[in-house]
């Protein structure tokens, strides 16, 4: 029998790609969000008119901080997953709007939790946590056992209040969930709020770029398809007791500079940089041990930082330069 899966945030870039996966492996998709403005919806709505073609997606404007809002869209349907992925995400926009990550991030994961254990189908919830979790520390690799408990920022405390809520859940009514934390993934159709893009933008622009502490930011960048080309096995596998936590990650840092470098690469245009301190919120540092989803999942991130930025810059000019217009 065909599976039916609900994934939220499905106009945002995890949840496009996804959805797609989702729809190859033989899933019903319903996808649902908000559209919200955080950045430009222009690049929301082309993601979902991509994701319209096929006939097994359907998508419903929903928000998930409304319990109603959330039921209207899947009644009706036989939900066997949920992929929960909506979320308020960004460091820095947690200073300037700290109720969105609460009202989204807490709230609405509370929503997709008590609709969750309303649904008697539902074999697997699988949420995004995020490297944040693991707070501003040096060394590594962060394992899933670490304890997290020094968020660097609201968003991170959001992300580990999520958990904990999925923990509960877990403990209370036997949901089965697996909370997948991911490590700056980045890729085609991607975030216009994250450092590669926003370089991509300025550059191509001849504007010059910002570096915060460059030399001290080390990020393990993940490509989108190696996260999205292994959801379809996790979703497919839910935990054998209760609740289980993966990292998704390259365990592979690399630093802001080598990022600049690698855009700098596939633009083939030397960017003015301008050096500023660190910013508030900002980690330094993030590191995964993903041997635990090699394990289960066979997950295995193995696209360098200069190919998956070059992927990114093929869609940038190709697609996005002229959509954008
Ligand atoms: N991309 C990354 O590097 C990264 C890293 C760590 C964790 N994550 C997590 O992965 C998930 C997906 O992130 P993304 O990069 O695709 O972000 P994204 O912002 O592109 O996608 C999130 C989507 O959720 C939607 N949304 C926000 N609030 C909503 C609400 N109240 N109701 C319905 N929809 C709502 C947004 O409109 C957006 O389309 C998030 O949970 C994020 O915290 C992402």
């Amino acid at each position: 029998m065909t599976k039916t899966i609900l994934v939220t945030g499905a106009a945002g870039f995890v949840g496009f790609h996804a959805s797609r996966k989702l729809i190859d492996a033989g899933f019903n998709v319903i996808g649902i969000d908000n559209i919200n403005d955080y950045y430009t919806p222009k690049l929301k709505y082309a993601r979902l008119e991509v994701l319209s073609k096929s006939v097994n997606f359907r998508f419903e404007k929903a928000n998930i901080s409304d319990p109603a809002s959330l039921e209207k869209a899947v009644s009706g349907e036989t939900v066997t997953h949920i992929l929960h992925l909506a979320a308020q995400a960004g460091v820095r926009y947690s200073l300037e709007n700290p109720r969105a990550y609460v009202d989204t991030n807490l709230v609405g994961h509370l929503n997709i939790l008590e609709l969750a254990r309303h649904t008697s189908t539902l074999e697997h919830l699988i949420y995004a946590s995020s490297s944040s979790v693991y707070g501003d520390r040096e060394g590594g690799p962060f394992r899933e056992t670490d304890i997290v408990r020094k968020p660097a920022s609201l968003y991170a405390a959001t992300k580990i209040g999520g958990e904990m809520l999925a923990q509960s859940y877990s403990a209370l009514y036997g949901i089965p969930q697996t909370g997948l934390r991911f490590f700056t993934v980045y890729g085609p159709w991607g975030r216009p709020d994250m450092a590669y893009f926003i370089f991509a933008e300025k550059m191509s622009r001849g504007e010059p770029i910002q570096l915060f502490a460059p030399d001290e930011m080390r990020r393990d960048f993940t490509f989108i398809d190696d996260i999205a080309n292994v959801l379809p096995v996790i979703v497919h596998t839910p935990p054998t007791d209760g609740h289980a936590i993966y990292n998704l990650g390259n365990s592979n840092p690399n630093t802001l500079m080598e990022l600049v470098t690698a855009v700098e690469n596939s633009f083939e245009i030397v960017a003015e940089k301008q050096i500023l301190p660190k910013q508030m919120g900002d980690v330094s540092h993030t590191f995964a041990d993903a041997t635990s989803a090699l394990r289960d999942f066979g997950f295995n991130a193995e696209t360098s930082l200069q190919d998956g930025i070059d992927k990114f810059a093929t869609w940038y000019k190709n697609t996005w330069m002229n959509e954008s217009e």
